[in-house]
């Protein structure tokens, strides 16, 4: 295990399985429909790539990047967009792909981006729910899993960038972070 992890949260074969079960699970719910997977960068960037590979029907894919976090551990409150879809929307059901809903600011200002788009539904699917640290009125229509305190990386997460590319999720040594915040 790297160094700076102080605990694995999940192995490979642990997100394997609660990909290839959401992959079923939308496979099914968006069969007759319009699927358009739009991906939130960059976060969801890993999870993404696996998730529409564990898709059994047709669908489309776009991609939007928010930011919120900066380089610090907590969210700044304010969403910055760097990137839209290319649209057109109209017609189509966009399911969000997130990595983790942790204070729920991302997900709220998103279905609030996409409220007048046109489409026919918009609902959202992350990896991870930190429940523990959003309203309990905030919450995406499909969970991979529950999410522990502590700030976790690896697999498209990362704290100032760094540890994205970890193979699996962990949650980072407070040492690492503490007394480097910059948000
Ligand atoms: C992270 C993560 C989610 C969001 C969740 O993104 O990828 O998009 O925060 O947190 P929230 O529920 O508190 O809004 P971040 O803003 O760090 O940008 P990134 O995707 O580029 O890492």
């Amino acid at each position: 295990m790297f160094s700076d992890i102080q605990q694995t949260v999940l192995t490979q074969q642990q997100i394997a399985d609660l990909v290839a079960r959401l992959g079923e699970q939308i496979s099914r719910d968006y069969a007759h429909k319009n699927l358009l997977l739009v991906g939130v960068l960059r976060g969801a960037v890993v999870f993404f790539a696996d998730l529409m590979r564990a898709i059994t029907i047709p669908c489309r894919i776009d991609f939007i990047e928010v930011s919120s976090y900066g380089d610090g551990t907590s969210s700044s409150g304010t969403i910055t967009l760097r990137k839209d879809v290319k649209g057109p929307l109209a017609g189509f059901d966009i399911l969000l792909v997130e990595d983790m809903l942790d204070s729920g600011n991302t997900i709220s200002y998103l279905r609030r981006h996409f409220q007048d788009c046109g489409a026919a539904s918009v609902k959202c699917c992350v990896l991870l729910d930190k429940q523990s640290a959003h309203a309990p009125g905030i919450s995406a229509e499909y969970v991979g899993t529950c999410a522990p305190d502590g700030f976790l990386v690896g697999y498209g997460l990362d704290f100032a960038q760094n540890y994205r590319h970890l193979p699996y999720i962990g949650i980072l040594r407070p040492q690492v972070y503490q007394g480097q915040e910059h948000t």
